[in-house]
């Protein structure tokens, strides 16, 4: 999985619009407020993450459509559809792209979770 996604989505506006659509009343998401809720699983160091969800492959496209229709993917799983307009879900793709392990925060967010790797 490579870092350096290109991508069309703009990630300042993917980090305003993850707290828009309430991702963080479930995921733990370094960098956006308030994201620190562990029902769905942390996104942390995404970039570096080889599936979604634990089926699809992570790359761009994939997670568009995981974030815009994630019960047409898993039926049943628990994360409802929002509603994500593409753009929208371009742009919060974007961000996620953008997190990486070695950042500062995963020092504290790992402390916090107290993973084991
Ligand atoms: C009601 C809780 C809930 C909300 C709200 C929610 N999710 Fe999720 N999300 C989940 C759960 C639970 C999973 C795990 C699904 C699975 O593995 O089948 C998940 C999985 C994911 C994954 C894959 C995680 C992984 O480790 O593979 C991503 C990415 C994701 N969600 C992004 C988002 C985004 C972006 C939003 C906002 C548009 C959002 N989620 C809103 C509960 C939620």
């Amino acid at each position: 999985m490579g870092a350096n996604r290109v991508l069309a989505g703009d990630p300042v506006a993917g980090r305003v619009a993850l707290q828009t659509y309430g991702c963080h009343s479930c995921h733990l998401i370094p960098g956006v407020t308030g994201a620190n809720s562990l029902v769905g699983p942390p996104l942390i160091g995404w970039a570096e993450r080889s599936y979604i969800a634990g089926s699809l492959p992570n790359e761009p496209a994939y997670l568009v459509e995981w974030i815009r229709f994630p019960q047409a993917i898993e039926p049943g799983n628990a994360m409802p559809n929002l509603g994500v307009t593409e753009e929208d879900a371009l742009n919060m793709a974007a961000y996620l792209y953008t997190l990486q392990r070695n950042q500062s925060w995963y020092a504290a967010a790992t402390d916090l979770l107290r993973f084991d790797h």
